[in-house]
């Protein structure tokens, strides 16, 4: 048994990015990938998602539950066809986001950690005034930022990071997850990076479209697992 196994009560926390598709699901299933190798049973949340696949379900929706094993519906309780912001997808359905619908949603099992990615990057509206950050503001759950390694990521890992540590949540680290195999520069915008954010980094992954391997997955959720064991937090 590991030494959260006997802890009934999932550690959440929350992945989010500098922008839609800067890797979130891709790191999300690296993490609980890693955390799985490491003994721990997870779960995975994705609470909003829109767009779907031919067969009607949600892509993000599908790889978190590949590495998990648990039902679509389970860690995707609210998913909306129209491939747009998600607020406006649930208009389209004649459906209002809500703070307080999200926090219906959260589950009541018994998993070890608990990752919830949110979708596109921190300020994703919900509604005219609230937004996803509010609802992990209130929950003060600790966040892990995916940066999408490309140009323009140093203004919007920055604006992120700004915004994360006025709302005063705990911040895990960020990942470096490189989206292209061929960025000039390379080197030294990861260096850039870690000088001007000063947040631990948990990992880079590289350009890699068969994900992380098994290796990196590991360290990956160490370093993670030691920044919520410094962040000490237990929300529910
Ligand atoms: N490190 C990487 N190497 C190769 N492809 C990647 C990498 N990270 C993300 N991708 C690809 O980029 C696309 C967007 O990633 P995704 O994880 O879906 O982003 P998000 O969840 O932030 O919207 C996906 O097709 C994914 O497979
Ligand atoms: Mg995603």
């Amino acid at each position: 048994m590991t030494d959260a196994a006997s802890n009934t009560r999932p550690q959440r926390f929350f992945v989010t990015g500098t922008d839609t598709d800067a890797g979130k699901t891709y790191c999300s299933s690296a993490i609980l990938r890693g955390l799985q190798l490491l003994g721990y049973h997870c779960s995975a949340l994705k609470p909003l998602a829109s767009g779907v696949d031919h067969d009607g379900n949600n892509a993000d929706a599908k790889a978190l539950a590949a590495v998990t094993g648990q039902s679509l519906s389970a860690v995707n309780p609210l998913c909306f066809s129209l491939p747009t912001a998600p607020h406006l997808a649930a208009l389209a359905q004649g459906q209002t986001l809500s703070l307080h619908q999200l926090d219906t949603l959260l589950p009541q099992h018994n998993s070890q950690f608990e990752l919830i990615e949110g979708a596109g990057g921190w300020l994703l509206p919900l509604n005219a005034t609230e937004y996803l950050a509010d609802w992990v503001v209130r929950h003060q759950w600790p966040v892990a930022l995916v940066v999408g390694v490309k140009l323009g990521c140093l203004n919007h890992s920055l604006l992120t990071v700004r915004e994360l540590r006025r709302a005063g949540v705990p911040i895990l680290g960020y990942i470096a997850n490189i989206l292209t195999p061929d960025m000039h520069y390379l080197a030294e915008t990861l260096a850039d990076l870690s000088n001007r954010l000063q947040l631990r980094q948990l990992a880079t992954l590289p350009f890699s479209p068969d994900g992380a391997d098994d290796a990196l997955c590991l360290q990956l959720a160490v370093a993670l697992k030691q920044q919520l064991a410094a962040s000490n937090h237990s929300d529910q």
